[in-house]
């Protein structure tokens, strides 16, 4: 799968003209999930325009409750009625900007699970932490603190995507190599395994940060490594869809 995160960036002018562009430069594009995060204020035309078409819709965040008295925010229900699938979470920019803790983010796996969205659990270490040996440890207990809550037994588990985001590669222009990230997903493999069981072959897992078209083949493909989480490359029709185009034609062989 390829999903574009396009935090804090288009209008909502700007978001449809993208999605009139798209579909001609994605053409012949099979086999893979394309799932477009855009900021909420565009997400119910999207909704509208997407229905019907191979398109899935995602949000890069929502609270974890179903209402109540919390300015600002957006349910999973509310996201639901707009026909979206998946949801990011834990993004490090929520972490670091919002003050996102693991527990929060524990909430909101939980409720997105719930409510029949798929959660996009992002998880990643800083540059220190990178170059200190860490990554292993700091994404091990990232992991377990966020799936808290899970249940082995549960039935949506396979709905489960997470995302390796080192912090150092995202918007940087710095990727992991392809090594570093198929080494990393190999090892959430074991993790998830080991917590939730033989279904956690069923989980997808991304890599994100600096993908773009030049380098989407070093990650997608590879063991363990389902599909790329992208930003900044994701912004222009015609870079995302050679992303997905290059994902479909190595899936096809
Ligand atoms: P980037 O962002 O592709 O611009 O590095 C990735 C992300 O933050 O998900």
């Amino acid at each position: 799968m390829v999903v574009a995160n396009w935090k804090m960036y288009k209008t909502l002018d700007e978001a449809l003209a993208f999605l009139q562009a798209f579909p001609l430069e994605a053409e012949g594009v099979e086999d893979v999930e394309v799932v477009i995060c855009p900021p909420f204020i565009s997400l119910a035309d999207f909704s509208r325009r997407l229905a019907g078409g191979s398109l899935i819709l995602g949000a890069q965040n929502m609270h974890w409750e179903k209402e109540g008295a919390y300015t600002g925010e957006i349910s999973p229900p509310m996201l639901r009625e707009l026909g979206v699938r998946y949801v990011i979470i834990g993004h490090s920019e929520r972490r670091n900007f919002f003050g996102e803790s693991d527990r929060v983010v524990r909430n909101k796996v939980e409720a997105a699970l719930t409510y029949g969205l798929f959660p996009i659990l992002c998880l990643g270490e800083n540059w220190d932490q990178f170059n200190n040996g860490q990554t292993q440890d700091v994404l091990k207990n990232q992991l377990l603190l966020a799936l808290e809550k899970i249940s082995p037994k549960g039935e949506l588990i396979p709905n489960l995507v997470v995302a390796y985001e080192p912090i150092w590669a995202i918007g940087t222009g710095t990727p992991a190599t392809g090594q570093t990230a198929s080494d990393v997903a190999g090892y959430l493999r074991g993790l998830l395994k080991e917590l939730l069981g033989g279904v956690a072959d069923n989980i997808r897992i991304l890599y994100g940060g600096s993908v773009n078209p030049e380098n989407i083949l070093e990650y997608v493909g590879k063991p363990d490594v389902d599909g790329a989480l992208i930003g900044g490359s994701s912004l222009k029709a015609q870079s995302f869809a050679e992303m997905a185009r290059a994902v479909s034609g190595e899936r096809r062989g």
